[in-house]
């Protein structure tokens, strides 16, 4: 299994986080950071393959987000729909296969339908899986999960005895995707801030000083390699 691991991370999840620094430090608004960062993230996809990264998950917008200001929240939906109307041919082309995690319940019925026809239009593809995590929060996922759970045992579907680990996964946003292998955070902060929170109890963790909007995809390969060189242990001894 170890030998295994150290060819690479199959799924690497990233938290794209210092796009409002990066525009402060700018001078300019906010949202100039995100939109920055939003270019960034092609670069990335394309690296992928070259690494031998199967499946990337970045987190776009969390749960908690809702908490910025009118004109920051819009100004990203407005972003998040104009990438999915502006990205969707490449990724097409590029045999990226896109799906979304998180409660879609709060946003509007425009994006949605993009998100959607996104999911539906790329999901013949398998070069790379791309995972958006938008409006995301990884409690929230869980208790979302817990829910529907509890709705199977209502129904007498299931009993509390089928709740398992493995059953409750199969409830969570990400039930077609595998563990990650590789939680890497931008901007400095040593925080998951709610992501994958289930999902990541043995992934290996990376902090980068680097703002999201500078992030190469030189740096992402760097990550990449230096993971090859770690030990996981899931608990027990390395022979
Ligand atoms: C991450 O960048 C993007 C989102 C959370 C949508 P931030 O907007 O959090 O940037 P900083 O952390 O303020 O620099
Ligand atoms: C995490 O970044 C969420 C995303 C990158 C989408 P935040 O900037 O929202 O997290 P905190 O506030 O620093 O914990
Ligand atoms: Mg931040």
């Amino acid at each position: 299994m170890t030998k295994m691991d150290k060819i690479g991370p199959r799924h690497v999840a990233i938290i794209m986080d210092g796009n409002g620094r990066w525009a402060q430090q700018r001078g300019r608004p906010r949202l100039v950071g995100h939109h920055a960062g939003a270019k960034r993230v092609r670069e990335i996809v394309e690296a992928c393959p070259d690494v031998g990264v199967k499946y990337l998950t970045i987190f776009a917008f969390s749960t908690e987000n809702w908490k910025r200001t009118q004109t920051e929240v819009a100004g990203l939906m407005r972003l998040f729909r104009r990438y999915i109307e502006r990205e969707a041919r490449a990724l097409l082309q590029e045999g990226v296969r896109v799906r979304f995690i998180g409660d879609r319940m709060k946003l509007d019925d425009k994006l949605v339908s993009l998100m959607d026809n996104l999911e539906l239009l790329t999901s013949t593809n398998d070069k790379v899986h791309l995972t958006i995590a938008l409006n995301y929060g990884g409690r929230d996922e869980v208790t979302r999960a817990a829910q529907r759970l509890a709705f199977e045992i209502e129904q007498g579907r299931l009993t509390h005895k089928d709740v398992d680990a493995e059953t409750l996964a199969k409830f969570l946003d990400t039930q077609f995707l595998p563990d990650p292998d590789l939680v890497i955070r931008t901007s400095g902060e040593a925080r998951i801030s709610n992501f994958l929170l289930w999902q990541s109890a043995y992934a290996e963790y990376e902090f980068l000083d680097t703002l999201w909007p500078d992030f190469t995809s030189d740096e992402f390969k760097t990550v990449i390699g230096a993971y090859g060189t770690r030990d996981r242990r899931y608990g027990a001894v390395l022979a």
